[in-house]
């Protein structure tokens, strides 16, 4: 252990050295390295700009810097991010989305069938993996690997036109709970794309990196992320600019789609209650889950939002049945959205609270708390985790961009971009399991 720590203490010391001689006698670099989020539901790339020592996440030809994470087959082509997605409603069973949740991964036959009755897609078991059936002209297979190496192949195409050169390498994020084979199909799904991976970071980490915390006097960092259907708690501890994993745990079965839901539910009883019916119409029930979804995007800046959907409703009159067209309105309030979800938000807390008792730390102990994913933007989650600890978690990077911000500096730092940070360098963790709470 002493002997690997002068090799990479010597190694920094080298990097720094060529680093500040190239900062000398050189013009700043365009970046050679690409920092990627490859997400379950949406991917993101960076970069490490070395003139302004600036992050900058790549944007596509309409300004969106993620793209989501759908990949789909049609008889003229493959079509991946906002293509992909445009296809979901009129091509469901070649439509594939996920596929992080299955790469790499080994399954027995059993879950795999459960696995896939949530998709419109079909998930085949071979060889105790998964893969995804795909139905054009022809029937063929494709893996979740190479699901990921379309994904992975946009976000290099999107780098490449905006920094105007090739880029054939790239640092990479996983879930902390990854293990070794997971990793290396992740790998191999950016070598399909043509890309080298010259390090693997886990989520957790680069969201602390995106604060800079690699570089600051701490030492316990707790990430709290928060998607649209996972939670995922993570207690790093920090040793010499190293990060370790000492705790995971989460809930696999809690997002934001979960407090949609409940809106959701709750609208549909006051449909109910003003008109005597529900919408029942497939086509209604989808406008109306789109505007809850707004509705609760609003919820987070405004105290309350009107909401107002036209919707068919099979309504019973003189001639029998009939369809009647309706304005529903209904203003809706943080409060509300608050009380509906109260059991869920509470939920948060659990593995918050396991992370501490696994990792042996007192909560006073945690020296900042980073929120990443879009539902930590809810105030009153902010406020849940604030108060438990008695401290203001750390919130002014986005939460959506805070890993490929995280990302992209380490492939800075892998680039041997100028200034050199210090490096996170991270030690893996084998032998630790999530505890789940579902
Ligand atoms: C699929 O079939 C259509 C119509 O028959 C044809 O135009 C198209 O080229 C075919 N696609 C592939 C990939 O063979
Ligand atoms: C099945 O997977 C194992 C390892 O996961 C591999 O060694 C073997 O070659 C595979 N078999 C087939 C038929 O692909
Ligand atoms: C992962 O890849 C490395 C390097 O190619 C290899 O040594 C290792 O055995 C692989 N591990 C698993 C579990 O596939
Ligand atoms: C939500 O906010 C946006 C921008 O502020 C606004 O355009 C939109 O109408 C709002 N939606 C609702 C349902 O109030
Ligand atoms: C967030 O992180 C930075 C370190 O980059 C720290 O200085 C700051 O105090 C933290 N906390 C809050 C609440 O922003």
């Amino acid at each position: 252990m002493a002997g690997e720590m002068s090799i990479i203490g010597s190694v920094i010391l080298a990097l720094f050295l060529a680093g500040y001689l190239g900062q000398q006698y050189l013009p700043p670099p365009k970046p050679r390295v690409i920092g990627l989020d490859l997400g379950t539901t949406f991917c993101s790339v960076g970069v490490f700009q070395p003139g302004t020592g600036e992050i900058e996440v790549i944007e596509d030809d309409k300004g969106r810097n993620s793209i989501p994470s759908v990949v789909s087959f049609t008889p003229t082509g493959v079509f991946s991010g906002h293509e992909g997605q445009e296809l979901s409603d009129t091509n469901p069973q070649n439509t594939i989305y996920d596929a992080k949740r299955f790469i790499g991964k080994i399954f027995d036959e059993d879950t795999l069938e459960k696995e896939s009755a949530r998709y419109p897609f079909k998930v085949i078991f071979n060889n105790r993996s998964a893969e995804f059936l795909v139905s054009t002209n022809s029937t063929f297979t494709v893996t979740p690997e190479f699901i990921g190496s379309r994904l992975l192949l946009k976000m290099k195409k999107m780098a490449e036109k905006q920094l105007g050169v090739p880029i054939d390498k790239a640092v990479i994020s996983v879930p902390a709970e990854f293990d070794e084979r997971q990793r290396n199909y992740t790998i191999r799904a950016a070598n399909l794309a043509g890309l080298d991976i010259l390090r693997v970071i886990n989520e957790p980490t680069a969201a602390a990196m995106a604060y800079g915390l690699h570089k600051a006097e701490v030492f316990n960092v707790l990430v709290v992320d928060l998607g649209g259907g996972t939670l995922d708690v993570s207690l790093l501890n920090k040793q010499g600019g190293m990060f370790l994993t000492r705790a995971m745990a989460g809930n696999n079965k809690l997002g934001g789609q979960d407090f949609t839901q409940r809106l959701l539910q709750y609208t549909v009883e006051r449909v109910r209650q003003q008109y005597g019916v529900p919408p029942t119409l497939k086509e209604d029930i989808h406008l109306l889950r789109q505007a809850v979804e707004a509705v609760k995007l609003n919820l987070t800046q405004e105290p309350h939002v009107h909401l107002r959907v036209p919707l068919y409703l099979q309504t019973t009159g003189a001639n029998g049945a009939q369809e009647e067209k309706v304005l529903f309105q209904e203003k809706l309030t943080r409060e509300l959205f608050e009380e509906l979800n109260a059991d869920l938000f509470q939920k948060i807390l659990a593995p918050i609270e396991t992370v501490l008792i696994e990792g042996h730390l007192e909560k006073e102990e945690v020296d900042e708390i980073v929120l990443v994913g879009g539902s930590t933007r809810i105030p009153r989650i902010r406020q849940l985790i604030s108060q438990y600890f008695g401290k203001e978690p750390n919130t002014s990077v986005d939460p959506d961009l805070a890993v490929v911000t995280g990302v992209a500096i380490q492939a800075g730092i892998m680039g041997g971009s100028w200034p050199l940070q210090v490096s996170a360098i991270e030690i893996p963790n084998r032998h630790l399991r999530k505890t789940n709470f579902s």
